[in-house]
């Protein structure tokens, strides 16, 4: 794939749905009772990873291109798979699986990509075992493939945990569901709450106050209807090519806002982003909104603190937007960057700089000194699907050409991503 410089960006998209709604949806739909229907579902390789993982426990689950419907089977109605599951690269699907799993009377082993074989899993492990379960790593080296031995009844616990990840909270909450007590579960900065709010609209019993949340396990979960918003994840990349191209002047539709998720919008701002919220409404709990966004002059900003969680996938694509600000960013408390689907310091701070950019990466985070000339580099992506889409972005503000020879891992959360923006361009 070949990015060149674009002058001026216009006109309307909607960018595909959440992955962490869609991821959570199968789940949560697979152990209901009932049926669960989807719209808005995203179809991006790792959420279709889901859909197997539950196919091949014998959950039917029907494919439209309007509407994914989960056939569930309640709490205990998951079957033994014949083989392995396979999550691919999704680091989503392993982690709650596993919540999952853990209240499965049987044996299942897990396992995925090369990436996902290199990503820590004792921040689950940890844990689902003090709940009970039997699980283990099973090169012992704290990564994938997983052995879950699974136990019908575990035990409530409460747990501190000392990362801010929604998928260790939502593994735990997951196995909250077949304990024989309520469980706690404490963060040290509160991360998205898509399972909270999920849960709820299935009828479970869940408090939260702060970045604690206690689920008390019940009669189980009912089946119902699901309505997706577009992924603000997503929409970050038109976002930031809005606001770095001259004369661009872009509608994002209905994109979720859901306030542990809106980090960007507010860091935006700071830096001073032309961007305006309308037709903003709530579904279940979800906060969707159009975000009109437009070509700004951007100054440098520090990020840290208790806004990392709410723009942790966004940090690639923002540390472009500081490549193109005036002035230094530095970001800081973003450590988890580097167990990402790659090293995401180490490969952004790499092709910035590969481009022109001074950028230097630090051990939680990177400083950006912004308003270099970027131009065109071969960019390596590790196979990230973020690193490529934020480099994409970054051509579209640089001389000569930016070459992207594994573009294809868009897929993973955005397919149709390249597409997209040949839409916007004029
Ligand atoms: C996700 C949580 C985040 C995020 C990931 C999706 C989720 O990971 O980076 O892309 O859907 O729960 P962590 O929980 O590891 O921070």
């Amino acid at each position: 794939m070949e990015i060149t410089r674009v002058n001026g960006l216009k006109g309307e998209i909607t960018v595909p749905g959440d992955k962490s709604i869609s991821h959570r949806s199968i789940m949560m739909g697979a152990i209901a009772d009932g049926d669960t229907e989807v719209t808005g579902f995203l179809m991006g390789q790792d959420c279709l990873s889901t859909i197997e993982c539950f196919r091949k426990m014998g959950i039917e689950i029907d494919v439209s291109p309007d509407i994914v419907t989960v056939h569930g089977k309640g709490l205990h109605g998951l079957k033994e798979p014949a083989g392995i599951l396979n999550v691919g690269n999704s680091g989503t699907t392993m982690r709650l699986i596993s919540g999952i799993l853990s209240g499965q009377p049987f044996t299942t082993t897990i396992d995925g990509d090369e990436s996902i074989r290199k990503r820590p899993m004792r921040r689950i492990i940890e844990p689902l075992t003090r709940m009970g379960v039997k699980i283990t790593s099973i090169s012992n080296n704290g990564c994938a493939p997983l052995q879950v031995s699974g136990e019908y009844r575990l035990k409530g616990i409460n747990y501190v945990s000392n990362v801010a990840s929604a998928q260790v909270k939502s593994a735990v909450l997951f196995a909250g569901l077949y304990a024989d007590s309520e469980t706690t579960f404490t963060e040290p900065h509160l991360s998205r709450n898509h399972t909270e709010i999920m849960l709820k609209s299935f009828g479970v019993n869940i408090k939260t106050s702060g970045s604690t949340c206690t689920i008390t396990p019940g009669d189980g979960l009912h089946g119902h209807k699901i309505y997706v918003p577009g992924d603000i994840s997503s929409a970050a990349y038109f976002l930031v090519a809005g606001l770095i191209t001259p004369d661009s002047e872009i509608v994002l539709k209905n994109v979720g806002v859901n306030p542990t998720r809106t980090g960007i919008l507010t860091i935006a701002k700071k830096m001073g982003a032309d961007i305006e919220l309308i037709n903003e409404t709530n579904i279940d709990g979800r906060l969707s909104a159009d975000i009109v966004v437009r070509s700004s002059e951007l100054k440098g900003t520090t990020i840290k603190g208790d806004i990392i969680p709410f723009l942790i996938d966004e940090l690639p694509v923002i540390s472009v937007m500081a490549a193109f600000a005036k002035g230094k960013t530095v970001i800081k408390d973003a450590r988890e960057l580097k167990v990402k689907e790659s090293d995401r310091i180490k490969y952004m701070v790499n092709n910035l700089n590969a481009m022109g950019a001074e950028a230097e990466g630090t051990e939680d985070g990177m400083i950006i000194h912004g308003g270099k000339p970027l131009h065109g580099a071969v960019i390596e992506t590790a196979n990230d699907h973020r690193i490529a889409m934020s480099m994409a972005v970054a051509g579209l503000g640089a001389d000569g050409v930016t070459r992207i020879p594994d573009y294809k891992c868009v897929d993973i959360s955005y397919p149709g991503f390249f597409n997209t923006l040949e839409l916007l361009k004029h």
